[in-house]
């Protein structure tokens, strides 16, 4: 049975610019089923970011709706923000985002801290994330330690180890080469077959292929799929 773990309604997002309002997302419709990997493809400047940070709960929409595992996020204030977003959501960055001065095993206890997680369980959930991204002989290793695709492992293991409704990735692959973005897109396709929910946000097309659905945002307007030929 089937669990919409996400569903935008006629969602806007102005920004003011001095006299000006500037609208950027132009009344989206979007619902994803949990299990779902879903790749939101567009060119620059389209929106992308601006609607990443809507579903990562980072920023609220201007009109519209937004349910997030059947909680209505649109309204709610910084603080309920922000427990919402460390409950639901993994984020994954093109520049990985790990703390230099803490070793991998701490880069991924890190988000349990938050959670309010005790330290036995943390560091137990920690090394189980890290081995399940391939790295347990890198635990105690320094990001400048590790390669591009090693970090972005220990930040995939970081955005896990909450057990988020969604993994939220935003050009994961970006910084990375081919071959190594290769790597990566391997590892969102075994985690998404044991279940987990990706949305993953890129502007390159042979890296959206990856996802088994791709909605196309364009001036801040998104359809469904992409054509053959693209
Ligand atoms: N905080 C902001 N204030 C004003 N305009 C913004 C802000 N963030 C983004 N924009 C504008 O929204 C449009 C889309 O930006 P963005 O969401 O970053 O697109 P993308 O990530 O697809 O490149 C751009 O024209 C940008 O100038
Ligand atoms: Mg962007």
């Amino acid at each position: 049975m089937s669990e919409t773990i996400l569903s935008m309604r006629n969602l806007v997002k102005r920004y003011r610019m001095g006299d000006e309002w500037q609208t950027v997302l132009r009344g989206i419709d979007l619902d994803v089923e949990k299990g779902e990997f879903v790749a939101v493809l567009g060119p620059s400047g389209s929106g992308k970011s601006t609607l990443m940070n809507i579903i990562g709960c980072l920023d609220t929409p201007t009109e519209g709706s937004y349910t997030l595992h059947g909680r209505d996020v649109g309204g709610l204030d910084e603080s309920e923000l922000a427990l919402v977003r460390s409950k639901e959501i993994g984020f994954i960055f093109q520049s990985f985002q790990l703390l230099s001065r803490q070793n991998a095993l701490q880069n991924v206890e890190l988000p349990l801290i938050y959670s309010g997680t005790g330290q036995r369980e943390r560091t137990e959930r920690a090394r189980l994330m890290l081995e399940r991204v391939g790295l347990s002989d890198k635990m105690r290793h320094y990001p400048n330690q590790l390669s591009g695709g090693q970090q972005q492992r220990v930040a995939i293991a970081r955005a896990l180890a909450n057990n988020p409704t969604i993994l939220l990735a935003d050009e994961p692959t970006g910084a990375l080469d081919q071959q190594t973005g290769r790597q990566v897109m391997n590892l969102f396709h075994d985690l998404n077959e044991e279940g987990n929910t990706i949305i993953m946000i890129t502007h390159d097309i042979s890296i959206a292929r990856h996802a088994k659905r791709i909605v196309r945002l364009l001036d801040g307007e998104l359809s469904e799929g992409v054509a053959e030929d693209a």
